[in-house]
């Protein structure tokens, strides 16, 4: 069966990561439509938008879509591509699987965690207003809905990936109400998930333990301000944000992308690394239950990472994003 796919360029090495990533998912065996849409920078002149009407379309039709980074313009009044669409979708789990590859320089070994970040609400429902001249209110927004779909994601992914913690992210000590729902939330979930463990960590305990012993976690859930902090420390911890890839998911749409932005200053000079990109085919293939194929990606990336022979000068190497395209192909 082949699947009917939307992908995106996006600005900067977006096209360049993205077309490493379609060579390798391609080269895979899995049989795929692409349904190429542009947005983003180029867009914006003949469309009046970064995100064209026929974005969503396609998304909406094809219910996957691989993206590369877009970037938001800075000043002109457009709102974040990548808001917008998580706001239009109503992506509400953003996924950041972290872990170590031999060959990338980190402090670590063995760290295999994956980071759910609550994506809709919390001090990003952007209701904020001045009090008066002096005085700025933000209002953090914590639902039991919303609560309990992303904690129920969390124990639904570590039952479908085989992992033994969940551990729930909170500050309930000090918001007792608001991150106390979430963390009430978690604990009753917790118990129609016998099977797994369960353990709560105060999110500043959690980012020294995390800097102290990476691997000793498994799954973390956590609503959406200490899940944008925790998602790109985390990504530092096992060697920046070039092999991190990422994942937004709804009810029945789901985006997948890299943690990295549009990198204008090394864009179109066959510089970037394309394993974040590829990495996150590979987290779209398990999506779409080709584990395979997947599985046989993410190897013949961590082989090339490991013989470092191939790799992109931010890793230390002296390829471009095509060499290690092709070696990674080489290892499929
Ligand atoms: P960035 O992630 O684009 O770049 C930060 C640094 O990392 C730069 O030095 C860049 O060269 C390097 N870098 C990033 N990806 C790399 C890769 N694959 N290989 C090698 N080096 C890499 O972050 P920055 O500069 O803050 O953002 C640039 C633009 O990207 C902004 O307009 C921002 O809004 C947008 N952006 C878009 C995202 C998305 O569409 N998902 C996510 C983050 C930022």
């Amino acid at each position: 069966m082949a699947y009917n796919i939307t992908l995106i360029p996006g600005d900067g090495i977006g096209p360049e990561v993205i077309y490493a990533a379609k060579k390798v998912i391609d080269a895979s065996g899995v049989e795929i439509n692409w349904e190429v849409v542009e947005a983003g920078s180029k867009v914006i002149d003949e469309y009046g938008t970064p995100l064209p009407d026929y974005v969503l379309e396609s998304i909406n039709k094809n219910k996957v879509a691989l993206k590369g980074p877009v970037t938001t313009p800075v000043g002109k009044g457009f709102r974040s591509v990548n808001v917008a669409l998580r706001k239009t979708f109503n992506l509400y789990a953003n996924i950041r699987p972290i872990k170590t590859y031999e060959g990338v320089p980190s402090r670590y070994k063995d760290v295999d965690l994956i980071v759910v970040r609550e994506n809709t609400e919390d001090l990003y429902a952007g209701i904020e207003h001045m009090v008066s001249e002096d005085i700025a209110e933000s209002v953090k927004i914590i639902s039991k809905k919303a609560s309990d779909r992303i904690v129920k994601y969390a124990f639904e992914l570590a039952k479908k990936e085989n992992r033994k913690k969940v551990t729930a992210v909170h500050k309930a000590n000090i918001m007792k109400l608001s991150d106390g729902l979430f963390l009430k939330c978690s604990k009753e979930m917790a118990e129609k998930y016998k099977e797994i463990a369960f353990e709560d960590v105060i999110v500043d305990a959690m980012s020294m333990k995390l800097v102290l012993n990476p691997e000793k976690y498994d799954v973390l859930v956590m609503p959406n301000l200490y899940g944008d902090i925790l998602s790109d420390m985390a990504s530092g911890l096992v060697g920046g944000l070039g092999i991190v890839p990422g994942a937004n998911i709804g009810e029945d749409i789901a985006i997948f992308e890299s943690a990295h932005g549009s990198a204008p200053d090394i864009a179109g000079q066959d510089k970037a690394n394309p394993a974040a990109t590829m990495l996150s085919g590979a987290l779209m293939l398990k999506y779409l239950g080709e584990f395979k194929a997947a599985d046989k990606i993410e190897k013949a990336i961590a082989k090339v990472l490991k013989e470092g022979k191939h790799v992109t000068f931010e890793l230390g190497g002296n390829a471009g994003t095509k060499e290690f395209t092709e070696a990674v192909i080489n290892e499929l």
